[in-house]
């Protein structure tokens, strides 16, 4: 693990270099454009460069994170980035992807955090409240955070169905893209997809009928 600055430049140097040799083609074709098909809404933990964890390359997944991949409908610089997403490059699929062992989720459950970051996570702390009976029920710590972590995500996907711009996109085009829910598991490294109330949503109006996860 590079704890040197210096060691990141060299890193890339020699990371350049080999690119070249091998693939003489790549920087000309980077630097022309970019069509990603995925927009990847994630947490800003060190562990959780979905690229690495779908193979996916440069050019591949336009990318905001934040702290526990928030999807927040006052933050400009989220709603940028979704809008370019969604109006520019017309993404096929937008994923939002926490992960079981999020400090930002086990801070919000903790309630202790205070400031900035406190301010930032407090939606969590309102999950806490909404589902404390099932959480309740789960005896284990470790594994009722990794719930609230679900449960996380599966709010943020619903705060983005009630952005104006994916209401508007979806009334305009139907079902011109997907968004998905995922949690990724650090001890396995696998995604888990999860299962996104549609119905319900469907029921109230937020989700076009046609839509399927
Ligand atoms: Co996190």
């Amino acid at each position: 693990m590079p704890q040197r600055y210096d060691e990141l430049i060299k890193n890339n140097q020699i990371w350049a270099n080999q690119k070249q040799q091998t693939m003489p083609e790549y920087f000309a074709r980077l630097s022309h454009s970019q069509k990603p098909p995925f927009l990847y809404i994630g947490c800003s933990d060190s562990r959780m460069p979905l690229d690495t964890f779908t193979q996916t390359e440069p050019g591949e997944l336009f990318v905001h994170r934040n702290i526990a991949n928030q999807v927040s409908v006052t933050d400009i610089n989220f709603l940028s980035v979704l809008d370019y997403a969604v109006n520019v490059l017309k993404v096929k699929h937008v994923i939002v992807c926490g992960h079981y062992r999020c400090g930002g989720v086990a801070a919000a459950y903790e309630g202790k955090v205070k400031g900035l970051v406190g301010n930032w996570i407090n939606p969590i702390r309102e999950l806490v409240l909404d589902y404390n009976a099932e959480l309740n029920l789960i005896d284990d710590i470790e594994q009722r955070l990794d719930r609230l972590s679900e449960l996380n995500v599966i709010k943020q996907v619903e705060n983005l169905y009630k952005t104006s711009i994916v209401q508007h996109a979806l009334a305009e085009c139907n079902v011109c893209f997907q968004i998905h829910g995922w949690v990724l598991d650090l001890k396995t490294g696998l995604i888990k997809e999860l299962e996104l109330p549609l119905e319900q949503w469907k029921a109230k109006g937020l989700v076009p009928v046609g839509m399927a996860q």
